[in-house]
């Protein structure tokens, strides 16, 4: 196995391993790279619905499909793995997400209990677009600047879990009129990782947040404010797929989002998700 750092913000390229072969990895050297460099990315990687489950397993226990998010294909069906994609297939979305901008976010943050890892293998890529980007919210902690540590510092977000990362109202949900009785989880905004004892900015998504406690006009100007910070391009990579990659990022650590692709075009990832503990 070889370990290259991205000549970037954050992540890391493993290459020589293949991935359908679990009994042959080195599980310790990859879950310390993943813990390290934040994003780990594997090219070449031609991997089933059920060899991505053993793989993903390797790093604790999975999740299934969120009740919002199952597409129509069978052969998924009871397997703690799902479509990400914006193919239509008789009618039906094999998958979530479509094709438009996804903004943003930290996965699941709206749970009391978050996923610690998420991985996405790459089945079918579009020509152009649905890159995705990360960015390191340790590094934007480290670089914060005094007034925003201040104002941040001790204070809890409350995370709406009524709206995907594209902006649609999940099914079961009504819209938010006022975010202060959003649906969704309350976490601390400086989280310290369970394993590194790092700590890191947990906005979790923009839309719909509340600093909890604040004026309303206040949590928006100062969850602002947080939100121009953390985009700074010094804190981000971006990812242009190719089939048979591999992701694999640490949700306690790291935001991302994904740009728009051309809705014609087929976009197909497999996607698991390993559980997570409360954030602290
Ligand atoms: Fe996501």
């Amino acid at each position: 196995m070889k370990i290259e750092r991205l000549d970037t913000a954050l992540g890391a390229r493993i290459s020589a391993v293949n991935l359908s072969v679990p009994d042959g990895l080195d599980q310790a050297g990859l879950r310390s790279a993943w813990l390290d460099h934040g994003v780990l990315l594997f090219h070449g990687q031609n991997l089933s619905p059920t060899a991505l489950v053993q793989f993903s397993a390797l790093f604790g226990d999975l999740e299934p499909p969120p009740a919002s998010e199952t597409g129509t294909r069978d052969e998924l069906a009871g397997q703690p793995v799902w479509y990400i994609s914006n193919v239509v297939e008789n009618g039906k979305a094999i998958g979530s997400l479509g094709a438009g901008e996804a903004e943003w976010h930290t996965d699941m943050s709206y749970l009391p209990e978050p996923p610690t890892a998420s991985i996405l293998f790459a089945q079918e890529v579009p020509h152009t677009g649905g890159n995705t980007s990360f960015a390191d919210m340790e590094a934007a902690w480290a670089a914060i600047p005094d007034d925003l540590c201040q104002a941040i510092a001790g204070r809890t977000i409350h995370h709406d879990s009524s709206t995907t990362s594209v902006g649609e109202t999940r099914r079961g949900y009504d819209g938010v009129s006022d975010v202060r009785e959003a649906p969704g989880a309350s976490h601390p905004a400086i989280r310290t990782h369970p394993e590194t004892g790092r700590p890191s900015l947990y906005l979790g998504r923009r839309r719909n947040a509340w600093i909890e406690g604040m004026d309303l006009a206040e949590s928006e100007a100062l969850l602002d404010r947080l939100w121009e910070h953390c985009r700074r391009p010094e804190f981000a990579w971006t990812h242009v797929w190719q089939a048979g990659d591999v992701v694999m990022w640490d949700n306690r650590r790291l935001i991302h989002r994904r740009d728009p692709f051309e809705a014609s075009s087929r976009r197909i990832m497999l996607r698991t998700q390993v559980a997570g503990d409360r954030p602290f």
